[in-house]
């Protein structure tokens, strides 16, 4: 690391990693918890948090490259969030607003119209997670349109309930055993230029990946009349941070639209300002008929959102419903959140800081041989580890052999995809925090090259 940048920057380091509680709590865990993901990482033990940097138990801090998977975009502990839930708290907790009534779910879905693409009036669901938003778009999609039928794409994830995962194609892992899931959807390929599933090249493709599913799919074997939706990461997430070229949407919702099939995007992970839009497709120049959020939404309280053109939500009253979604909590903790993103501009501190980070990586895949790809809009970066750049063949456990040594060094970052790691901090990082992760990160991809 920049050695002044070291003297400015003091993260507490009490203990050797993982310390002596963070160890103790990860032997009890072993035994009372599932297993979850936690194999592919390291054993961080997160005790508490206070803007972009988050503290162990032990007692030592690190910068936050991942907002928590994604769920804290404002930063963990926003005074204002935690202002909000607070007074929430002590007025009322619960009283479901799929069978009652409560101004805090109006006002929420009065405010996400105002701020979501469209000129248009629209109606939202409320529920409690990722996934759950995906099981609402895909029953009020069949209600609405009639047809039983749906397109999602390959390294798409959507969440892990059988209906959600009826759409997820990331990995092998989330699906093996679970079989059969929801009939009915079919999987195309995604604009993943950097490993074109047709092994062609953006732009002489010409958007080949367009075309194939009009020509090869839709005229071939899934009756389009038959199709209620396309679901859509904007940019895909787990499935590697993908961007997709500019055009991309525009050209399939053009499709879509002849056919009379609508167009959802799941903005789970890239929307609630991540791209310095509040949802991620708005870089692309397309407005969606339906939107799935969660995770930033809810500013750290479980929250799910499936909001779309008003004239879809026509099902029938009892059609769809839940106990715990939308609570006036979540609600509050929610419209704090987005009032602290518009108030403090932090969609454009992402588009700064992404520009820098992006700057930053690209200057360093110029003298590296590992650094195959590094993609991104806003605070959603992708980097891709390759054995090789000119074969671009995978980098096995590099990516990951790379975070590790990061964490150690004092910055929290994920992988994505098979070979990837995200530069996924909360929006508001100063660029002094920015620049101290980015040099862990450096610093950790130049020992693993050195070490292969
Ligand atoms: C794009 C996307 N959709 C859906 C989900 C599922 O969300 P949840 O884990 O809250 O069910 C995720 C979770 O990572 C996601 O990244």
């Amino acid at each position: 690391m920049n050695s002044e940048r070291k003297q400015k920057l003091s993260l507490k380091r009490c203990t050797d990693l993982p310390g002596p509680k963070a160890k103790a709590i990860v032997e009890r865990d072993k035994a009372v918890l599932s297993p979850y993901n936690r194999p592919f990482y390291y054993p961080f033990v997160v005790e508490k948090g206070s803007g972009c940097v988050i503290e162990d138990v032990d007692g030592n801090e690190f910068i936050d490259f991942n907002s928590g998977l994604g769920a804290m975009n404002v930063g963990h502990c926003h005074p204002e969030v935690v202002k909000a839930i607070t007074e929430q708290c002590k007025r009322l907790l619960h009283y479901s607003y799929t069978d009652f009534y409560y101004r805090y779910a109006v006002e929420l879905a009065e405010k996400l119209g105002e701020i979501t693409p469209g000129d248009f009036p629209k109606k939202s669901f409320f529920s409690g997670s990722g996934a759950e938003s995906i099981e609402a778009f895909a029953k009020v999609a069949r209600w609405h349109s009639k047809r039983p039928l749906f397109i999602a794409y390959t390294g798409g994830f959507h969440g892990r309930s059988m209906g959600a995962l009826s759409f997820t194609a990331s990995s092998p892992v989330q699906k093996r055993r679970y079989f059969p899931t929801m009939p009915g959807v079919t999987h195309v390929p995604y604009a993943y230029c950097y490993r074109c599933p047709y092994k062609m090249k953006f732009p002489d493709c010409d958007y080949w990946c367009v075309d194939f599913i009009d020509d090869f799919v839709l005229k071939k074997y899934v009756p389009a009349e038959e199709v209620a939706a396309s679901l859509i990461e904007p940019i895909q997430g787990e499935g590697g941070y993908v961007v997709p070229p500019k055009d991309y949407h525009k050209r399939l919702k053009k499709l879509y639209d002849k056919y009379g099939i609508l167009y959802a995007v799941d903005e789970v992970q890239c929307g609630m300002g991540r791209t310095g839009k509040w949802l991620a497709i708005e870089n692309f120049d397309v407005v969606p008929d339906i939107a799935c959020m969660s995770k930033a939404l809810g500013g750290g309280i479980s929250l799910g959102a499936t909001i779309g053109r008003a004239e879809i939500f026509d099902w029938e009253a009892g059609s769809h419903c839940t106990t715990l979604g939308g609570t006036p909590v979540a609600c509050e903790a929610s419209l704090a959140t987005i009032r602290v993103i518009e108030q403090e501009r932090l969609r454009e501190n992402a588009v700064r800081m992404g520009e820098h980070a992006m700057k930053r990586m690209r200057e360093v895949q110029e003298t590296s041989e590992i650094i195959g790809d590094v993609r991104g809009i806003g605070l959603m970066i992708g980097v891709e580890i390759v054995k090789d750049r000119k074969t671009k063949e995978p980098g096995g456990d590099m990516a990951s052999a790379i975070i590790e040594a990061a964490w150690r060094k004092g910055v929290v970052a994920i992988g994505a995809g098979s070979c990837s790691f995200r530069i996924a901090p909360p929006l508001n990082i100063s660029q002094e925090l920015m620049d101290a992760g980015l040099d862990f990160l450096i610093e950790s991809i130049r020992e693993v090259e050195k070490d292969r």
